[in-house]
C-alpha cells in the first residue's frame, strides 16, 4: 500500500492542514500544550538492559477478529500464521497491545515498570526521555545504525503518564476546540507514550520538528524505510487517518518487534489495525 501516491498529493494536504479548520498536526504529539516547542536537554545515559521479550506478555493471549477497514473493501489480513511468537493484543506490557480511540489502556492509569532512559541523543526531560526497556535496547539499535548512515535522529519525546497526558490533551483542547484536538492528541488513557512502547523523533538538526515538513527531514525518510529492521512502525502514516484517527505523524514510532513490522512491510499493511484485524477506530465511541 502506498501512502505517498494517493490523491491529494502529501504537499497539497498539507497545504490543506496548514489553511484548514487549525488542524493540528503542526504540533501534535508533543508533550506540552500546543505550540510548545520540545524542551531540548540531556545527555545520553547507560545503556539498559536489552530483553527483547522478556519484558512482554507472553504467546497469544487473544485471536484478533476480521473486520473490515473503511478503505478496504476486502477482509482485513490478519497476523501472519507463520509469525514465531504472537502476543496480546490488550496488555499493555505486550509489544503487540493496540490502543487507539476504541481501545482504552487497561488500567487507564498503567505504568510500565520497566521504564529506562535509552542510550541515544535525547531532547526531551523527564519522564518523556524514558522508554520500557526493549523498546530504548531497540531505539539505541536504530539510532545507532542511522548515525553510521550519517543520519542523526534525536529522542524527542518518549513516554508520558496518564497524569502528563491530561495535561497534554487539555492544552489542545483549550487551545484549538475538543474535535480538533482529538485529530493529534490521544486522550488521557488512550495514548501509545503511556505504554513505553513509542515515541516521538526528532532530526538531528531539530528541522521541522513535529511539523509535516518532518516527512521529509532525513530522520523521517530514514526511519520510515529502516525502521522495520529495528522492530518500528510509523504508526500514524500518511492519509489512514480513517483507521488510526489521527492525521499523519511522521515522527511517531511505535516498536511491536522486528517480524511484525518486517511481515507488515512486506505485505504492504500500514496501520496496526489492519495487521490484527481491528476495526478502525476513527473517532471515540
Ligand atoms: N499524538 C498521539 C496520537 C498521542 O497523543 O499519543
Ligand atoms: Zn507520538
Amino acid at each position: 500500500m502506498c501512502h505517498e501516491c494517493g490523491s491529494p498529493s502529501r504537499r497539497s494536504f498539507t497545504r490543506f492542514l496548514a489553511a484548514g479548520a487549525g488542524l493540528t498536526v503542526l504540533a501534535a504529539c508533543t508533550p506540552e500544550a500546543p505550540k510548545a516547542a520540545p524542551s531540548s536537554s540531556a545527555a545520553p545515559s547507560p545503556s539498559p538492559s536489552p530483553s527483547a521479550l522478556s519484558a512482554s506478555a507472553g504467546p497469544t493471549a487473544e485471536t484478533a477478529t476480521v473486520s473490515q477497514s473503511p478503505e478496504s473493501p476486502s477482509p482485513t489480513p490478519s497476523p501472519s500464521a507463520t509469525l514465531a511468537r504472537q502476543f496480546s493484543l490488550d496488555d499493555p506490557k505486550s509489544q503487540w497491545v493496540i490502543v487507539n480511540k476504541h481501545r482504552p489502556l487497561k488500567p487507564a492509569d498503567y505504568v510500565p515498570a520497566d521504564l529506562v532512559r535509552p542510550a541515544v541523543a535525547i531532547s526531551a526531560a523527564g519522564e518523556a526521555a524514558l522508554l520500557n526497556s526493549t523498546t530504548a535496547a531497540a531505539a539505541e539499535a536504530m539510532f545507532a545504525a542511522a548515525a553510521r548512515d550519517g543520519v542523526a535522529i534525536v529522542l524527542a519525546s518518549g513516554y508520558r503518564s496518564y497524569s502528563t497526558q491530561v495535561t497534554t490533551y487539555n492544552g489542545y483542547v483549550a487551545a484549538r476546540g475538543q474535535a480538533d484536538a482529538d485529530t493529534a492528541s490521544a486522550r488521557p488513557g488512550h495514548s501509545e507514550h503511556q505504554t513505553g512502547w513509542a515515541f516521538d523523533i526528532g532530526d538531528g538538526g531539530g528541522a521541522c520538528s513535529f511539523q509535516p515538513c518532518f516527512a521529509d527531514q532525513p530522520a523521517a525518510t530514514w526511519a520510515k524505510a529502516n525502521g522495520h529492521r529495528f522492530g518500528f512502525v510509523v504508526r500514524y502514516p500518511w492519509m489512514l487517518h480513517p483507521i488510526t484517527g489521527y492525521y499523519y505523524e511522521p515522527w511517531h514510532l511505535r516498536y511491536v518487534g522486528v517480524e511484525a513490522a518486517t511481515d507488515m512491510l512486506n505485505r504492504g499493511i500500514g496501520t496496526l489495525e489492519e495487521y490484527f484485524g481491528l476495526e478502525a477506530a476513527p473517532a471515540y465511541l
